[in-house]
């Protein structure tokens, strides 16, 4: 009895670790199959990136007074011409459709909406953007008074809101109120610190007609 005990015993073991086997050995294929998964996806991959450099074509954007020169698609916008390729990632995206304007830029000195505008439409022109306008080390009247007024939460909106300002006054050093509601109203904050942006753009005017 204690023999058949032992033998059932061994039995089981034994079918144990031949069923661990097998296990290991799925998981083992599995884990090639895996790595034979990942290596196919990695192709697609590349292929899909030199499928998304067709019909690039060479262009020179010159941001903030200095030119570079890129190689990209003909659908690429300013946006992410900017952000993507130059990372100059004060233009913020937040809708990507021309709705809100935080990532306004300056072509010319004109407002423009860089989500909605191609890359390649934007050579031949001046493209300024908020970094050339100040910085955190050296902020110019309008930051500063942003952050006098408290004319910021979570600081989405922000550059663009500077960057409109700019060309608002830049443009109207007189500019009222009205004027300059007007001026911004491509421009949305969506955390409502409406009041305190133009707070600071109506206090900025009155500096500089004081200059
Ligand atoms: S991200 Fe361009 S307008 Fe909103
Ligand atoms: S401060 Fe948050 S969107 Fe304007």
């Amino acid at each position: 009895m204690a023999e058949e005990k032992s033998e059932q015993k061994k039995l089981s073991r034994r079918q144990f670790i031949t069923g661990a086997g097998v296990t290991v050995a799925a998981v083992g294929a599995g884990a090639v199959f895996l790595g034979n998964g990942r290596n196919a996806e990695k192709a697609e991959d590349a292929e899909q990136a030199s499928q998304a450099l067709e019909g690039a074509v060479p262009i020179t954007l010159k941001v903030n007074g200095k030119a570079h020169n890129l190689t990209l698609q003909p659908r690429v916008t300013l946006l992410d011409a900017l952000r993507e390729r130059l990372q100059v990632t004060g233009p913020k995206r937040v809708c990507d459709r021309g709705t809100c304007g935080c990532c306004t830029v300056l072509l010319d000195g004109e407002p423009v909406y860089a989500c909605l505008m191609l890359a390649i439409d934007a050579q031949r022109h001046e493209i300024t953007t908020v970094e050339a306008l100040g910085t955190p080390e050296q902020m110019n009247a309008i930051q500063r008074k942003f952050v006098e007024k408290d004319g910021l939460m979570c600081g989405f909106c922000t550059p663009g809101f500077v960057t409109a300002v700019h060309a608002v006054l830049a443009k109207n050093p007189n500019a009222t109120l009205d004027e300059i509601r007007k001026g911004l109203r491509g421009n949305i904050c969506r955390c409502g610190t409406f009041n305190r942006v133009f707070e600071a753009a109506v206090e900025v005017a009155r500096e500089m007609r004081r200059a």
